[in-house]
């Protein structure tokens, strides 16, 4: 994955490490809204359990963070049905990776959740994939459907595995299932034959709510790729709201019609293939404004950026950046912010953060990505991690690209249109949709 994945050192992200599927079947649209397009909620809860640490935010890697006050608000849930009778699930929304799973009985290892998991069994919609089918056979066929006779009776399925950077996995089967979603018109929108993994073995750092995760990449076997343009043009269109927004405040999802990024304030990037990664939405990040600073990029004379060295993830909650980058963007919002940074508190590792009950007063931030500068205020840059606290909601990795976080990318409604090869930025409050 344009090597960087694999090397971040941090527990965030959801980034699909490696998949095997190439070829689908496109999926049917039963029903639709008049124009075509739709758009769904997004949700977030907090984990039922009270005192399991929490590691996915925010900190670097050696630290776990026992604060469990705000654990998981950095997820994003998509609440649909499945099968026929449908059954609801919630998954975490992620542009990161491609595959949508959700937990299957029997679950063999998986992990905690609350609502009853997918029975495969009680579904007549249900079709498992088989090994001679193409959709499962453009895969690595000598890895997915073993030729050993002995193993016969499961010979025929489309085993898979797929890995996340943080280290979650999920390995199960492919099959075809019926998808609902419910749009914020109150209408159901139905989708037939959505290829999906139905997790059989599952491990990593969710929570109890968390059911899945519904890919949004960039790549064949992703929502928005299985939708293609069923719906209106291949795009889609998301509003997060903040972190520290209350928890009944829903964020916005839409696809196709409707959810073009239009009107004033609007500004565009192109998307940056990659042949050897077709998953994440990459962009270029030319470098960042910290109040009148600007910080290029790179530190180099040349000056000149690798195209895609950042994606943009709704998977990952902090902003993540490379080192040296991070080192001059921490350095001038320390020089800039007239408050004292906490040293004292083992929980927070070596992250900038600062006591105050209300707003640190820190300068503005704007990323330069090609050809769109994206202006960032408090909320999007500081995230409180306990009562208090108020961090700044980026970190480092050792590799040489990054990745555009959840934290910045709340209050913009953010467009990835896929015919156009364009994400487009427009500030919204996004609590108010
Ligand atoms: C999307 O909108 C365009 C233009 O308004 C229209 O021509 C097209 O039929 C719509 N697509 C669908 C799937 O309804
Ligand atoms: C597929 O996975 C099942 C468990 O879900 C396992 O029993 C079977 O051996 C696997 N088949 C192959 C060919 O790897
Ligand atoms: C799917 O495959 C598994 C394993 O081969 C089998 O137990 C199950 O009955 C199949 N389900 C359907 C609906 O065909
Ligand atoms: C530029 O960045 C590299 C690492 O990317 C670092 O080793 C070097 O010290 C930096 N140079 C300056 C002048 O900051
Ligand atoms: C991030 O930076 C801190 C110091 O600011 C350093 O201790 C840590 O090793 C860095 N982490 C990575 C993954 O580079």
């Amino acid at each position: 994955m344009g090597g960087h994945p694999r090397t971040f050192q941090f527990h965030a992200c959801f980034v699909g490490i490696f998949f095997f599927i190439h070829l689908l079947h496109f999926s049917t649209v039963v029903e639709a809204s008049n124009n075509g397009g739709f758009s769904v909620k997004l949700i977030r809860k907090k984990l039922a359990r009270t005192t399991t640490p929490y590691c996915r935010r925010l900190m670097d890697s050696s630290k776990v963070v026992q604060s469990t006050s705000n654990a998981y608000l950095g997820h994003y849930l998509m609440e649909l049905s499945i099968g026929t009778p449908p059954k609801t699930i919630y998954g975490i929304a992620d542009t990161g990776s491609d595959l949508i799973w959700t937990q299957c009985v029997p679950c063999h290892n998986c992990y905690k959740q609350l609502n009853p998991m997918f029975d495969p069994q009680q579904s007549s919609t249900y079709t498992n994939i088989s090994c001679e089918s193409e959709a499962c056979h453009i895969l690595d066929t000598t890895t997915l459907c073993s030729s050993s006779s002995s193993f016969s009776a499961h010979n025929d399925q489309c085993n898979y595995t797929y890995a996340y950077a943080s280290a979650s996995i999920t390995q199960g089967v492919l099959a075809h299932e019926k998808f609902t979603f419910t749009s914020t018109m109150g209408q159901p929108i139905s989708l037939e034959g959505v290829v999906f993994g139905c997790g059989h073995s599952n491990s990593g750092d969710f929570n109890d709510h968390e059911m899945g995760i519904i890919g949004l990449g960039k790549g064949p076997a992703s929502l928005i790729s299985q939708m293609g343009s069923s719906f209106g043009s291949k795009r889609f269109s998301q509003c997060l709201v903040p972190f520290n927004t209350d928890i009944d405040v829903y964020s916005k999802l839409s696809f196709g019609n409707g959810s073009e990024v239009l009107g004033e304030g609007v500004v565009s990037t192109p998307l940056v293939t990659k042949a050897d990664d077709t998953t994440p939405y990459f962009v270029t990040l030319l470098g960042i404004t910290v109040g009148n600073t600007y910080l290029p990029f790179s530190n180099t004379s040349s000056g000149t950026v690798a195209k895609g060295n950042m994606f943009i993830d709704s998977g990952t909650p902090p902003t993540i950046l490379p080192q040296d980058l991070y080192d001059r963007v921490v350095s001038q919002m320390r020089n800039q912010i007239a408050l004292r940074p906490i040293e004292d508190d083992h929980d927070l590792g070596s992250q900038l953060c600062y006591r105050t009950e209300t707003i640190v007063g820190g300068p503005m931030i704007i990323a330069h990505f090609e050809g769109a500068d994206v202006q960032l205020t408090q909320t999007q840059i500081f995230v409180p991690p306990k009562d208090g606290v108020q961090c700044l909601g980026f970190t480092n990795t050792s590799s040489d690209g990054g990745i555009y976080g959840n934290f910045a990318q709340s209050n913009y409604l953010i467009g990835f249109d896929l015919d156009r090869q364009i994400v487009s930025f427009k500030p919204t409050d996004c609590t108010k949709q």
